[in-house]
């Protein structure tokens, strides 16, 4: 199978990409910051039980007199990939990490500077992350890498994980989402290029905001797992509700380095 993308029409997709979210965030009701108010709840689940065994049934239940010790006073430092809004990112301060964010939209890099300056928050710094993939912070920076329901937005998607493996400490952990086959926005979509995995979403998607959009989807889970084939204990799981108008079905990847 031939690909129709070069390395010029990728770059073009990406930032038509980029300008498309920038605008979702600027064409939005003014004030502190917009979209979700609250952390995703899967991320909540994977950092308070970053202390206890993902996979042991007898040790996750085993922290009687340890319940509080292994949820709190978290250390190090924590990337936020695609922030959007500063909902998680300040759920990650809450937890004790010092935290980083990149956001491609400049609307969402000011609404967060400001909210940030105005309630005096410290241990959050947002940049505004104009080459992806290519992340601006040196080798082995982060404890910690997240980034949800937006990495694939990264077009050269394999560029994109070696630099999260760049940037993560040995044995810093990751946490990402990917629409799963059932998602209902999967059915929103027209290919852009079979062979690199690049699909946008229609003229029929819903949320007209955001058509236009190329993203990378995987094909199941089996190639998610393939993409980070240089990471240490992955573990992918689905998540999925029914209680809003578009059906939701996220693959969720979990690692480390
Ligand atoms: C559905 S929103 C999710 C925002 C936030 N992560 C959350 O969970 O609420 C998608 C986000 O992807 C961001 N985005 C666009 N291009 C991106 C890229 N190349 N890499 C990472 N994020 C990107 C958008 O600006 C937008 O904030």
């Amino acid at each position: 199978m031939k690909s129709k993308f070069n390395s010029k029409s990728l770059a073009k997709s990406q930032s038509n990409t980029s300008n498309i979210w920038n605008e979702y965030y600027a064409s939005q009701e003014a004030g502190n910051w917009v979209g979700n108010q609250y952390p995703t709840e899967p991320l909540i689940r994977y950092i308070s039980n970053l202390r206890k065994s993902p996979t042991n049934k007898m040790e996750y239940f085993n922290d009687t007199g340890r319940e509080l010790k292994l949820k709190k006073n978290y250390k190090g430092q924590a990337l936020e990939i695609g922030f959007g809004t500063l909902a998680n990112l300040i759920f990650l301060k809450d937890k004790g990490f010092s935290c980083k964010g990149l956001e491609v939209s400049i609307d969402s890099v000011n609404r967060s500077k400001k909210y940030l300056k105005q309630n005096k928050i410290k241990n959050i710094k947002t940049f505004l992350w104009e080459k992806s993939p290519i992340i601006p912070f040196p080798s082995k920076s982060f404890d910690l890498v997240v980034g949800l329901q937006c990495v694939y937005y990264n077009l050269n998607f394999k560029l994109f994980v070696s630099e999260i493996k760049r940037v993560l400490k040995p044995n810093g952990k990751f946490f990402f989402s990917f629409f799963s086959n059932k998602h209902d926005y999967i059915k929103y979509i027209d290919i852009v290029d079979k062979k690199k995995n690049l699909v946008k979403w229609n003229k029929k998607h819903p949320n007209k905001r955001i058509r236009g959009s190329v993203l990378f989807q995987p094909k199941n889970k089996k190639h998610l797992s393939t993409l980070f084939k240089d990471f240490k204990n992955k573990r992918i799981f689905t998540y999925e509700f029914d209680q809003i108008p578009m059906f939701q079905s996220w693959w969720y990847i979990s690692g480390n380095k």
